[in-house]
């Protein structure tokens, strides 16, 4: 059956067995191979995108379900050229090693810092309506589904924080100040 998907602004008109995933039709059908596949049973993370702009296992999911959506997968986030403040911070800190589980960490954590920034809790959050804090326990919980074979952990977390410290004092300086 045909199933649109905006994959990175870019309109993709595939013809799909239905029970293709989404993983699969971003890779073996549109040809983005940045999103990799490591379990296949939504235990490791390392197939997340973003599917309007709130992070999912593609792997979970049917392409089918996704008609219209717009996804955005690690090439959509930046590029050799002009990479994203996660991407940067992630070469910064060391945060990987074989790199294969680094593009679903950081569709991850892209979105986990919206939703610290818009202030929904997780499980560690100390109060359920107040801002949660960027600290290593509140990013390690929310990381929790991106697993790391070569347990680069303390380096993701660092990049996380990294950026996460970079925002605040852009919006301490104010939109006038930001660079
Ligand atoms: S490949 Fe999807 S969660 Fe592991
Ligand atoms: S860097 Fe190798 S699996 Fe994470």
């Amino acid at each position: 059956m045909q199933v649109t998907l905006t994959l990175n602004d870019t309109p993709h008109r595939l013809d799909l067995d239905p029970r293709t995933t989404l993983l699969d039709a971003i890779r073996s059908h549109a040809g983005l191979t940045g999103t990799k596949k490591g379990c296949d049973h939504g235990q490791c993370g390392a197939c997340t995108v973003l599917v309007n702009g709130r992070r999912i296992n593609a792997c979970l999911s049917l392409a089918v379900m996704h008609d219209g959506d717009r996804v955005t997968t690690i090439e959509g986030l930046g590029s050799p050229d002009a990479l994203s403040p996660l991407q940067a911070a992630f070469i910064e800190t060391d945060g990987f090693q074989c790199g294969y589980c680094t593009p679903g960490q950081i569709c991850s954590a892209t979105a986990m810092l919206e939703e610290l920034r818009a202030g929904w809790p997780s499980h560690v959050s100390e109060t359920l309506d107040g801002p949660a804090l960027p600290t290593e326990a509140e990013i390690a919980e929310r990381m929790s589904g991106n697993l790391c074979r070569c347990s680069a952990y303390p380096n993701i977390i660092a990049a996380i924080r990294l950026v996460a410290a970079r925002r605040e004092d852009r919006s301490a300086a104010g939109p006038g100040d930001a660079t």
